[in-house]
C-alpha cells in the first residue's frame, strides 16, 4: 500500500487535488465523507504567508475530520519558501506540498509554479532545503514539463525523490498546453516503471470517469488517482469511482434530497468557517454542478446564486426539493 513518510493510504488511493477557490474546509470535508483518501488545501503564496496577508493565512485552516490533509505552497525564493514552511507546521498538516505546476503566468512569470521547470536545479534544491527545515512529508505536484520539448519528468522525478520528497502528483500535460488537448498519462507511468523509484507515483489529469481511473490503475500501474475538476460540486465522485474500482458496477447518482442535504452542509459549513458573507459568495460556484441537468432550473440557480443572505438560499434549497424532488438524475 502507498505510504508517504508514517501515513499509510489504502490500496490506490483517490486524491482530491488542490485547487485555488475550491478545495478550501468545507469542500474537502464533503470529499473526504464521499471517499477521498488525501486532501489537498488550495495553493496558498509563500510570500502572502510571510507578509501575514489574511487571504493566504486563512487558507491554513484545517479540520480534523478532513485528515490527512497537506498544505500546498508555491514561491520561487527559497527563504520565502522555509519562512512559509514554519508557517504552516503551526497548523499541523499532515503533509507540506509544493506546487511546481501552476501554468498561469503571474505565477510563472515570478519563476514560481510550472515556472520552476525551466530551472530543474533550482526545483531540486527547494524541494531539498524544504525537506530538511521540516520534520513533516514534502510531496511535490508538478507537470510532465515546460512543453513538448523538454519533457525530462523521468529525470526530474527521481532527483526529486533522491533529496527526500515522499510522493509526486504529475499533471499529464505541460505548461505550454495550460488545460488544452488530452492529458498523457504516458509520461507518468514511465516514472512509475523507473526501477529506482520507490516513492508513490500518483496520476494527475482527465480522470473524469470511473473508467478512466481504472485505466490509471490497470493499464498506466499508477499508484493512485488525483482528482480535480470532476470533483466540483460533485463530492460523490470519489464514492463512485472506489465502487467502480472495487466491483466493475456503477452507483445510481445521488438522488435530489441527498444533493440539497450536501449543499446546505456546504454552505452551513462555509458560514461556520467565514462568515455568512464570504461563505454565501463562495459556496455559490458549486450549485450549478450540484444540480446539474435539470431542466427549467435557472430561475433557481439564479437565486441561489445572487442572494446575499444565508436564509434566502437555504429557502431555495427547500423549494428546490419541493419542486423537483422526484427528478431522476442519470
Ligand atoms: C479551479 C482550479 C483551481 C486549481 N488550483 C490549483 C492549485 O491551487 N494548485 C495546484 O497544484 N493545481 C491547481 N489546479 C490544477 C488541478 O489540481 C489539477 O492538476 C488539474 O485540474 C487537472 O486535474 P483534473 O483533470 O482532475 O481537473 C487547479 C485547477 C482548477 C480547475
Amino acid at each position: 500500500m502507498p505510504k508517504i513518510g508514517d501515513i499509510v493510504l489504502p490500496e490506490f488511493p483517490l486524491l482530491l487535488a488542490p485547487m485555488e477557490d475550491v478545495s478550501d474546509p468545507p469542500f474537502r470535508a464533503l470529499c473526504k465523507e464521499q471517499g477521498a483518501d488525501l486532501v489537498y488545501t488550495e495553493f496558498i503564496s509563500s510570500e502572502g504567508l510571510i507578509r501575514d496577508a489574511a487571504k493566504s493565512v486563512m487558507k491554513l485552516d484545517i479540520y480534523e475530520k478532513e485528515r490527512p490533509v497537506g498544505i500546498q505552497i508555491f514561491g520561487a525564493n527559497l527563504d520565502s519558501m522555509l519562512r512559509s514552511v514554519e508557517i504552516v507546521e503551526k497548523s499541523k498538516p499532515d503533509i507540506i506540498d509544493i506546487n511546481f505546476g501552476c501554468p498561469v503566468k503571474k505565477v510563472v512569470s515570478k519563476g514560481a509554479g510550472a515556472g520552476i521547470l525551466k530551472d530543474i536545479d533550482l526545483m531540486v534544491s527547494l524541494t531539498e532545503a524544504m525537506v530538511k527545515h521540516t520534520h513533516l512529508p514534502v510531496t511535490v505536484k508538478t507537470r510532465l514539463g515546460w512543453d513538448h520539448d523538454s519533457i525530462k519528468i523521468v529525470e526530474v522525478a527521481e532527483r526529486l525523490q533522491d533529496v527526500g520528497c515522499k510522493a509526486i502528483s504529475i499533471h499529464g500535460r505541460t505548461r505550454a498546453q495550460m488545460y488544452k488537448g488530452e492529458a498523457d498519462w504516458k509520461p507518468i507511468a514511465e516514472v512509475k516503471n523507473n526501477p529506482r523509484m520507490h516513492i508513490p507515483v500518483f496520476g494527475n489529469g482527465d480522470v473524469a470517469t470511473p473508467e478512466a481511473a481504472k485505466r490509471m490503475r490497470d493499464d498506466y500501474g499508477l499508484d493512485g488517482a488525483m482528482i480535480g475538476r470532476a470533483s466540483i460540486g460533485y463530492p460523490w465522485f470519489f464514492k463512485e469511482v472506489k465502487h467502480y474500482l472495487e466491483t466493475g458496477t456503477h452507483l445510481s447518482p445521488p438522488d435530489m434530497e441527498e444533493r440539497v442535504r450536501a449543499a446546505r452542509r456546504h454552505l452551513q459549513m462555509a458560514i461556520d468557517w467565514k462568515g455568512e458573507k464570504l461563505g454565501v459568495f463562495e459556496t455559490r460556484r458549486h450549485y450549478t454542478n450540484y444540480f446539474r441537468g435539470i431542466p427549467n432550473f435557472k430561475p433557481y440557480r439564479m437565486k441561489m446564486v445572487t442572494s446575499d443572505a444565508a436564509e434566502d438560499v437555504f429557502a431555495a434549497f427547500d423549494e428546490v426539493l419541493e419542486k423537483f424532488g422526484n427528478y431522476q438524475f442519470v
